[in-house]
């Protein structure tokens, strides 16, 4: 690899990939590929750490791969690949499981949040899953990590261990720094637009995916939430609006001011449909390469073996010095 910085992110294959998840990362990773090495994790271990339906999460994961591929990761430009196919995890999370304390992983708020909505399955895997996550970032030494601001404490404890390991055994890991978009474009729920879009909303109505079909899109954007005024502002106040002018400004291209401009008197109903459409034209080609893809799951299958290739090349580096460094017989 060339000698860029090196960027890291993972995310894991539970719910369906939103345009919050389009806006917020997967165009900033698509648009950071030529500037830096790119390893893009799809984490299907970390999501096992709450109940799967075998078939459905096997069939949603690869669904994932190929929606990141027809969003415009290149398989050329970046390392695409799937967590569970690349062995130097799990085992450099066994030793950093070493290197971590129980009351550390126990404050961690994903934990407690996780652990009162799966009261009956608090696992081993929910709380050390932070030592999973920074095993991830740490074997491939990326000193960026691009991510939403909930995930800045799994990104402090990455840090922590690393220097902690680096102190007691001389440098080993690059510590990583969190990578907060510039863009700031963060998407909001169209039933609740004081709530983030979370992809794992149980409302329908909530969310749009980056592969749903045009009706489905204009039905939602007609029903969104928004207020009593009527008049098209972005202001504070006015979360609903406020959030449909941030996507259809994104998906347009077109700035804030002049969609406010240009939509201030036109009444909502107006507003929404065109803000519908902007949406379903921008991901009209990207529904197109997924179901091409799809199609094609051989090309699928080998896209994800080079990828998880050149990540385990990578990462059996950084585990070899590791296992090294604690003293275990070099084999
Ligand atoms: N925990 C992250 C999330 O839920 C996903 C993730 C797994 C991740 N491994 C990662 C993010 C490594 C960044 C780096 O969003």
């Amino acid at each position: 690899m060339e000698n860029k910085k090196i960027i890291y992110s993972g995310i894991q294959p539970t719910g369906v990939l939103t345009i919050g998840n389009y806006i917020g990362a997967m165009a900033n990773w698509k648009a950071m590929q030529d500037e830096y090495n790119c390893i893009y994790g799809i984490a299907d271990l970390h999501a096992l750490t709450v109940r799967q339906n075998p078939a459905e999460y096997r069939q949603r994961a690869m669904s994932f791969f190929a929606q990141y591929l027809a969003c415009g990761l290149s398989p050329e430009k970046c390392v695409l690949y799937f967590q569970s196919h690349v062995r130097q995890h799990a085992e450099l999370q066994w030793i950093l499981n070493c290197y971590t304390y129980v009351g550390e992983m126990q404050r961690m708020a994903q934990f407690k949040d996780k652990s009162q909505k799966h009261e009956d399955n608090i696992n081993m895997g929910l709380l050390n899953y932070p030592v999973l996550q920074a095993s991830d970032i740490l074997l491939y030494q990326a000193s960026l990590v691009p991510v939403g601001a909930d995930q800045k404490q799994h990104i402090e404890i990455t840090r922590d261990i690393a220097i902690r390991f680096n102190n007691l055994y001389g440098e080993t890991f690059t510590v990583p720094d969190i990578y907060l978009s510039k863009h700031g474009a963060k998407i909001n729920s169209l039933q609740d637009p004081y709530a983030k879009m979370s992809k794992s909303d149980t409302n329908e109505n909530a969310t749009v995916s980056v592969i749903e079909d045009a009706d489905s899109i204009m039905r939602k954007f007609k029903r969104a939430v928004t207020d009593s005024e009527a008049f098209v502002e972005y202001r504070e106040d006015k979360a609903g609006i406020s959030n449909l002018l941030t996507i259809f400004s994104v998906m347009s291209g077109e700035s804030i001011e002049s969609l406010v401009e240009r939509y201030r008197t036109l009444g909502y109903g107006k507003f929404k449909n065109d803000a519908g459409e902007a949406v379903v034209e921008k991901l009209k080609p990207i529904r197109a390469e997924y179901d091409r893809l799809m199609k094609n799951k051989d090309y699928l299958k080998e896209t994800a073996k080079s990828g998880a290739d050149k990540a385990s090349f990578l990462a059996e580096k950084t585990l070899r010095k590791v296992k090294k460094r604690v003293g275990l017989v070099e084999n």
